[in-house]
């Protein structure tokens, strides 16, 4: 086919393009051009929504050389509500973002989140968080709400089962997966100017996943995710997984593992041809105190940081480790370990530091595809990691 041997892709509101690719594994290194600047690939996305980036405010994340970061479509459509949206002209206008935004569509965190919701054709069946009243989300009313939200990237809403689900509820949701997916492409109202993306679905099943990539990949959406990962999966059937989903998506668009942020987690699946991850992980357990470092977790509410005056982590480039003569915060362990009390302020400088060790290793492991040296990079990474002296 013509997507086997093309390494670039022109879509109305997207240009991706192959600019680097690994001799030994099937790392690939690329640009996207999408409304709102240029990402550079491989690249982790922090989840920007009020809740989860708490206390980082936009001007911050762009500093770090943040250009697309996620919001959850189901949490804005309920505040401000759509109408809000429409009348200030969309999410990046409301927040005051000019980077990239991309929106999950709303269904995998309702039944994530609330237990309580119930799938059928239609949609996604939950109760109301605010009042209990029973609420339906559709493929076509998540693609209009993320039409009033303007993000970039929109997700396609998903039948979503846990990941070690067995038996005919994964090739059901796979199926309606497809299906919805060509109701949300019948419902978009703006192609011209936002990207909507596929999401493989079919659980460990490689059967499954084979057939919805064929048919996801005949609907020709912009960019393709991989979901239902990252639910309590061992790591080989996990890599199975996404090396199949990777071997059989075009390579000249955008792969994206949906859920996936531990830094291993990330080296590998760069390794095994994905491009695009987004997760909760570095600014949730930066709330809980935890420092993301090339040695290792360190969780600086131990005591044994309370006299460590050396940065979170050393050599670090981010605004909070690097040094006061170099411009930085120069901020050390042991402050952090003092600030345990008032939570939010160690919780914050943690946020950056995560945020920033996360985008980081992204552009780290960019520039070794594109010096081809990825498997020097991977076995530094591991060295570091489980041989490093933190
Ligand atoms: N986030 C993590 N995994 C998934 C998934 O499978 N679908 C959607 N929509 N969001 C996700
Ligand atoms: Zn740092």
């Amino acid at each position: 086919s013509v997507s086997s041997t093309a390494t670039s892709y022109q879509g109305p509101a997207m240009k991706f393009e192959l600019v680097g690719k690994c001799s030994k594994s099937k790392a690939r290194a690329a640009t996207m051009k999408l409304p709102h600047g240029t990402v550079e690939t491989p690249m982790f996305m922090p989840v920007g929504t009020q809740a989860s980036l708490k206390g980082l405010t936009y001007e911050q994340l762009k500093d770090l050389g943040c250009k697309i970061c996620l919001n959850n479509t189901y949490h804005l459509g309920l505040k401000p509500g759509q109408e809000t949206l429409d009348t200030v002209g969309g999410a990046h206008k409301l927040q005051g973002w000019n980077g990239n935004i991309l929106t999950d569509s709303g269904g995998f965190q309702m039944v994530s989140l609330l237990k309580l919701a119930t799938i059928t054709e239609e949609g996604v069946n939950f109760l109301s968080p605010h009042d209990g009243s029973p609420m339906l989300l559709t493929p076509e009313h998540s693609m209009s709400l993320q039409n009033s939200i303007g993000s970039d990237i929109m997700m396609q809403l998903d039948d979503v089962v846990a990941t070690l689900t067995t038996g005919p509820r994964v090739e059901e949701a796979m199926h309606r997966s497809i299906r919805w997916l060509d109701r949300c492409i019948k419902s978009h109202k703006n192609p011209d100017t936002q990207n909507l993306f596929a999401i493989i679905q079919g659980g460990l099943d490689l059967d499954l996943r084979r057939q919805c990539c064929a048919e996801m990949a005949a609907r020709d959406t912009p960019g393709i995710a991989i979901g239902g990962l990252s639910g309590g999966e061992d790591k080989e059937s996990y890599c199975r997984v996404v090396s199949l989903c990777t071997d059989l998506l075009p390579a000249n668009k955008p792969r994206y593992c949906m859920g996936v942020g531990y830094a291993e987690d990330l080296v590998v699946s760069v390794a095994l041809g994905a491009d695009l991850f987004d997760c909760v992980y570095p600014t949730r357990t930066a709330r809980f105190g935890n420092a993301i470092t090339r040695f290792g977790n360190l969780n600086l509410r131990s005591r044994k940081y309370m006299d460590d005056f050396s940065p979170v982590e050393e050599g670090c480039g981010c605004p909070i480790c690097k040094p006061k003569s170099e411009g930085g915060l120069g901020i050390t362990r042991s402050f952090i370990f003092h600030l345990a009390a008032k939570e939010t302020a160690g919780a914050h400088l943690l946020t950056l530091h995560n945020v920033y060790y996360q985008l980081e290793l992204m552009r780290r492991a960019r520039r070794a595809i594109l010096q081809d040296s990825y498997p020097d990079f991977v076995k530094q990474f591991f060295h570091d990691l489980y041989n490093g002296d933190r």
